[in-house]
């Protein structure tokens, strides 16, 4: 079902806010763009897509969303060169995994072309609102909610498509502290990990609050099994170096796939970094921390890029990572932002001009 950006219908906002906002000192996804990109999936088809206004949207109190969940996200992000270029890193990898999470909510799968060309215009429509100095981007948030009314536990028959954007710094200042968690679950066995659906976001908050409480920032997931296997955190995939080896472990379906995740391994390994995709248990990054061998934990993801970890806790005793020069959380964090922001060559064909 292909789509031409001339039947897009634009509605161009009369007031922009864009002179309200400090663009250098922004957070993460705090503020929003003029215009939002929209799409109605109804009666079995989705139908013109539009680019309107960013405003509030109308909802039935019966719409299924807000009973039985169906609600699936994606998160990327548009760069701005110094030439003012703008580029979008490995699009279609998030358009396939919407699809991906869209197929196990029982939720319409969306058109590449209708994801694409809509994103495409939209940043046509937001470049302003583009951030190009050192560290921000254009946070950008394609999520797919269920429209469809009725209280009868089955899937709606109508959905709404936007993509949305925020202009955004950093998700976290400085480094962050994580709590490995030995009891809740982030996900199971043939569930939904793996996709990304936003109750999965929500069964980590009463858990991630109790973790904030004793000064931690973000929670390390275990299996939901043993608790003796390290999965992600929160935001983010989790990479470990024990002496000059990167380690992170296997996706399944209980770990969200991420697309920084494989783009650090093929950078590690075309730096000659050893990499290794293998289960890491509890025990042995504590073994490592205590013989001195663990030398970096960091997370890896859109929102956060590449965030160091400077301790973790477990079973109420705190390990401190050590305070490394040169380490490989700074270089590869250099070579990924240096690909997205168009600083240098893309040998892996990543960038795409928008
Ligand atoms: N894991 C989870 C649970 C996430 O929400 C994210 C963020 O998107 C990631 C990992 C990292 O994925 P990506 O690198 O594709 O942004
Ligand atoms: C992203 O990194 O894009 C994410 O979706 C993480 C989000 C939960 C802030």
């Amino acid at each position: 079902m292909a789509i031409h950006t001339e039947n897009i219908i634009v509605e161009k906002t009369k007031a922009s806010r864009i002179n309200s906002v400090d663009f250098s000192n922004l957070n993460f996804g705090s503020v929003f763009s003029d215009h939002m990109f929209v799409c109605d999936y109804e009666d079995g088809k989705w139908q013109t897509p539009k680019i309107v206004p960013y405003q509030p949207i109308t909802l039935e109190p019966s719409a299924k969303i807000f009973h039985y969940g169906q609600s699936i996200f994606e998160g990327m992000k548009a760069y701005k060169d110094e030439e003012g270029s703008v580029f979008l890193f490995r699009p279609m990898d998030n358009i396939k995994r919407m699809n991906i999470s869209a197929k196990r909510l029982a939720m319409p799968e969306i058109p590449e072309a209708y994801f694409m060309d809509g994103l495409k215009e939209l940043l046509k429509v937001e470049k302003d609102w583009i951030p190009s100095a050192k560290g921000s981007a254009l946070y950008i948030r394609p999520f797919m909610f269920a429209t469809g009314k009725g209280f009868h536990a089955s899937p709606a028959d109508s959905y709404k498509f936007i993509i949305a954007c925020a202009p955004s710094g950093a998700y976290f200042s400085g480094k962050v502290k994580v709590l490995i968690e030995e009891h809740y679950s982030r996900s199971a066995n043939g569930g939904v990990g793996f996709a990304k659906a936003g109750g999965n976001y929500a069964g980590q908050f009463y858990p991630t609050q109790l973790a904030k409480d004793k000064g931690y920032q973000q929670v390390i997931w275990t299996d939901d099994n043993t608790h003796e296997y390290i999965e992600e955190a929160g935001a983010m995939n989790i990479f470990v170096r024990i002496n000059d080896t990167l380690l992170t472990v296997p996706t399944s379906d209980r770990i969200l796939d991420g697309i920084t995740r494989k783009s650090i391994l093929a950078i590690a390994e075309a730096e000659g970094i050893t990499t290794e995709v293998r289960k890491i248990k509890v025990s042995e990054l504590i073994e490592a921390s205590e013989n001195g061998s663990l030398k970096e934990l960091f997370g890896a993801g859109t929102a956060a890029v590449i965030s160091p970890i400077s301790g973790f806790g477990y079973k109420n005793k705190d390990y401190e990572l050590p305070e490394l020069e040169n380490t490989y959380g700074e270089l590869l964090k250099k070579r990924i932002t240096d690909i997205q922001t168009n600083q240098t060559d893309d040998a892996f064909g990543w960038r795409v001009k928008v």
